[in-house]
């Protein structure tokens, strides 16, 4: 008898029975497969005796990975369990969520991005390189999993704030993938990273005989995007119903390909847009300790790249929004970049940068800027540890009650500030986020629990409400929705602890409701590619996959 696998979409799909099961990892229950199962399937004698509970799986799992005695340990642990059985590793990471992040995020994930040579196991994902120009759709097709609704793709050339990782940086749409999955309940079935290798710049990895991508330089100009607008069209007659999400390419690519595709296929760029949607619900939460509105908030951006200016961009529409002039808005948010504050006067700034070039004098630095604006906000995406050093907060202390400072920049080893040096060089006054988690700390007597300005506050939820309406476009409008949504969740006590975002565990529900958001404004505007349903969280709900094993007999 052939058994069939139910699956959402009501299709019946034939089952695999005995080891090619236990080897499937959508598939595999281990040690959970009943005793009917195991007798109907061909697994008897394939599995010891007895029958385990997820939950007991789930325990067996975090024994073993608090044994490890480091974080990439860890992080193979896990990707390992990936590979073998997707329903638990998730049942896994939507029970520690807090404690997993960072291993299956930043910062971990970039350690793993740089050795992702040297700790290669299995394959996950697709990786289309220069080489296959051409047919690209052919390798498209080559994928197993039919129905795609969300790819992450990288080019590797901005890993976090590491550079360029060539083909290692693969580990990024892998690990933002599973936080879709994990956060927002994306089917992991419906989902694809792709690794776009075109070359790298990075001499340590040309020379290194295990590093696993192409050995040239990067394919650049014209050529490089030929190559990106292959793939979309592929994607685009393959997968026609995916979300495309562009993750850490460089800044020099980024902005030219969100502007060339946002239009015309389903798709966003995080770096500059979700990133921008955290900070604004970050820069809501903080009103509510500041008393101080967004419009009247002066924001000084150390960094002018894919983050920083994303943000800009989105702070100057909401401001808007809340009625400043488009001129009066551009003019609170300044930015210092490595050649000091960003001003009309300067020679050939690249383009993304001139919205933001005010008229007034130059300044070096991001001290002298700091003292002539006198800004309520700092924002760190520059990739410069330490640069919000301690003269930096104590100027900001002393020009402002409640400084703001988040210090955005990933990983850890890259962040402006840390928690505990904010909290301490402001007296305990810091309004603090940051990219990459820190632990609460005392200052002062007072424990401070400090906000993670993380984008997977957002972007799996903006996916989902993609997703469940099967909107056309993804619309800055729908970022700003996003960010309302986020902020409103944030409880008086988690502001009552310095932390200025939800709590992670309450991730799912938070996901969901920025779900239903999105999909509002995609109905509202008319880019939905479905009818409103009169109940439109319960759309959402339905679109999210829990973690739970199917029974299959
Ligand atoms: P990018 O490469 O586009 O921009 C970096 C900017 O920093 C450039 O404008 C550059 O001129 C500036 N910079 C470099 N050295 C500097 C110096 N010494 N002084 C002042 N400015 C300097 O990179 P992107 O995408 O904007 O990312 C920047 C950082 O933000 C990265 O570490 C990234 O991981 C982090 N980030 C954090 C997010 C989050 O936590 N939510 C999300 C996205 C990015």
């Amino acid at each position: 008898m052939t058994h069939h696998l139910p699956n959402p979409a009501g299709l019946q799909q034939a089952l695999p029975s005995g080891a090619a099961l236990l080897h499937d990892p959508l598939l595999n229950k281990g040690t959970a497969f009943t005793l009917a199962e195991r007798h109907a399937l061909g697994l008897e004698g394939l599995l010891p005796p007895h029958v385990h509970t997820l939950e007991e799986q789930v325990a067996r799992v975090m024994d073993n990975y608090r044994n490890k005695q480091t974080d990439l340990e860890r992080y193979i642990h896990l990707v390992s369990l990936q590979d073998r059985n997707e329903t638990l590793f998730y049942r896994v990471v939507v029970d520690h969520i807090e404690e997993l992040m960072p291993i299956i995020y930043t910062p971990t994930v970039g350690q793993a991005c740089q050795q992702w040579g040297h700790l290669f196991r299995r394959p996950r994902g697709l990786y289309v390189s220069w080489r296959d120009r051409g047919r690209i759709a052919a390798l498209l097709r080559n994928w197993p999993h039919g129905d795609v609704r969300v790819i992450v793709v990288t080019d590797g050339e901005r890993i976090l704030g590491l550079g360029d990782q060539g083909v290692g940086g693969m580990g990024i749409p892998v690990g933002k993938l599973s936080l879709y999955t994990a956060c927002a309940g994306i089917d992991p079935a419906r989902t694809l990273p792709v690794m776009l290798d075109v070359g790298t710049e990075n001499e340590g990895y040309l020379r290194d005989p295990l590093y696993m991508g192409l050995r040239q330089k990067r394919v650049r100009g014209p050529d490089f995007d030929a190559f990106v607008g292959e793939f979309i069209e592929a994607v685009r007659e393959v997968m026609p119903r995916a979300l495309i999400q562009f993750e850490d390419f460089a800044n020099l690519n980024a902005f030219r390909l969100l502007e060339q595709w946002r239009e015309k296929v389903c798709t966003f760029n995080d770096d500059i847009q979700g990133t921008a949607a955290v900070t604004l619900a970050g820069l809501y939460s903080a009103q509510r300790l500041t008393g101080k509105k967004l419009r009247e908030q002066t924001i000084l951006f150390l960094g002018a790249g894919e983050a920083g200016v994303g943000i800009g961009e989105l702070i100057v529409s909401a401001m808007i929004e809340e009625g400043a002039t488009p001129e009066e808005a551009r003019r609170r948010c300044w930015f210092v970049d490595s050649q000091g504050l960003v001003v009309r006067s300067r020679k050939g700034m690249a383009a993304h940068k001139l919205r933001f070039a005010h008229d007034a004098a130059p300044a070096p630095d991001l001290l002298s800027a700091l003292e002539a604006l006198a800004p309520t906000a700092i924002v760190g995406v520059s990739t410069v540890a330490r640069a919000f050093n301690r003269p930096v907060i104590e100027a900001m202390a002393r020009v402002n009650d409640r400084p703001i400072v988040f210090a955005l920049s990933n990983p850890t080893s890259k962040s402006e500030c840390t928690a505990e040096e904010a909290y301490g060089w402001s007296g305990g006054r810091a309004v603090f986020a940051s990219g990459s988690p820190f632990p609460p700390c005392a200052v002062g007597g007072k424990t401070f629990v400090p906000g993670q300005g993380n984008n997977s506050y957002i972007f799996p939820g903006v996916g989902l409400g993609v997703v469940a309406c099967q909107a056309r476009h993804v619309t800055d409008r729908m970022f700003a929705a996003a960010a309302r949504t986020l902020a409103e969740l944030v409880e008086p006590s988690d502001l009552a602890m310095g932390r200025i975002y939800p709590s992670l565990t309450r991730i799912r529900e938070v996901s969901a409701r920025i779900g239903v958001a999105v999909a509002e404004v995609a109905f509202r505007d008319g880019l939905a590619g479905i009818e409103r349903p009169a109940d439109v969280p319960a759309l959402v709900r339905g679109a999210m996959w829990t973690p739970e094993y199917p029974v299959y007999v």
